[in-house]
């Protein structure tokens, strides 16, 4: 990696502890207005501070946050399909010129491995690649699981090993059982998606399980913005990540955010 290069990944990885916390708030590229994110700016302002990242559109990141923040932005850059129709028709949706006139810090493309579009989505990796690396940008490939593929290790191994193989600088996948395969059969650092919204409990444990068995970090999104304490919750996820707490006391921190927001609202 040139300087740029490690400069941008340094402020998505945090060199101090190796560690990530990225905000994921890219959903209504082909979710639309997905609950927790239907007004972007008021769920995203209050979690930037507790945030080592944000993962984002260019249109939310125009719209939606302020120019003078000082919170890393790893921009989504495929996109061009919606809920209504194959997932895995995806394009790159962003020129590097304006990638780079957003200052971004990396940038992030979803492969489907498995999947219709397949071959599409994994050249539109390369091709990323090669533009990030001429710029000093890294990509952050994150492996989108189609409905009817399962998300066992030997399936996200697959496709973390692919990402890796096309020069991904950072993988994006999610939690499983014999995690650890997917870690040590990756050659890039992994980070793991929150998923669907669960009990805080629950997704503390996977955040936890996560770091535990071989992950740099969380890109977590619904768990933390569905919370009914989105700045709970992302504390508790930070200290599992950053501070080595254990699920309990992050969740007390969690809960402790929660109290002090109820009583605030009370009194
Ligand atoms: C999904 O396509 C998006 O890239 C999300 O950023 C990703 O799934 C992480 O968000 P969540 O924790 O809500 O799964």
């Amino acid at each position: 990696m040139d300087w740029g290069m490690k400069n941008r990944f340094a402020r998505v990885v945090k060199p101090e502890d190796g560690r990530a916390v990225m905000l994921a708030v890219d959903h209504g590229y082909f979710l639309g207005p997905t609950s927790g994110l239907e007004e972007p700016r008021k769920t995203i302002e209050p979690l930037l501070p507790y945030a080592d990242s944000i993962m984002l559109t260019r249109g939310v990141l125009r719209t939606s946050v302020d120019p003078n923040s000082h919170t890393p932005v790893v921009l989504r850059v495929s996109g061009g399909t919606s809920i209504l129709k194959e997932l895995s028709n995806e394009d790159i949706t962003v020129s590097i010129e304006d990638a780079v006139r957003l200052n971004v810090s990396a940038m992030a493309l979803s492969i489907f491995v498995g999947s219709e579009f397949e071959k599409q989505t994994l050249v539109s990796l390369a091709k990323l690649v090669d533009e990030g690396e001429k710029c000093g940008i890294p990509v952050l490939a994150v492996t989108a699981v189609g409905k009817e593929m399962a998300r066992d290790a030997r399936y996200l191994s697959l496709s973390c090993r692919i990402a890796a193989e096309l020069g991904a600088h950072l993988v994006k996948t999610y939690y499983c059982e014999g995690f650890e395969e997917v870690v040590e059969s990756c050659p890039i650092p992994v980070i793991i998606a929150g998923g669907k919204k669960t009990p805080e409990l629950e997704a503390l444990q996977l955040a936890f399980n996560a770091v535990r068995t071989g992950a740099v970090g969380v890109d977590m999104g619904r768990n933390i913005f569905q919370s009914d304490s989105p700045v709970g919750m992302i504390r508790g996820v930070r200290a599992i990540v950053h501070e080595k707490a254990s699920v309990d006391e992050a969740y007390k921190i969690y809960e402790s955010a929660k109290g002090g927001k109820a009583r605030r609202a009370a009194g």
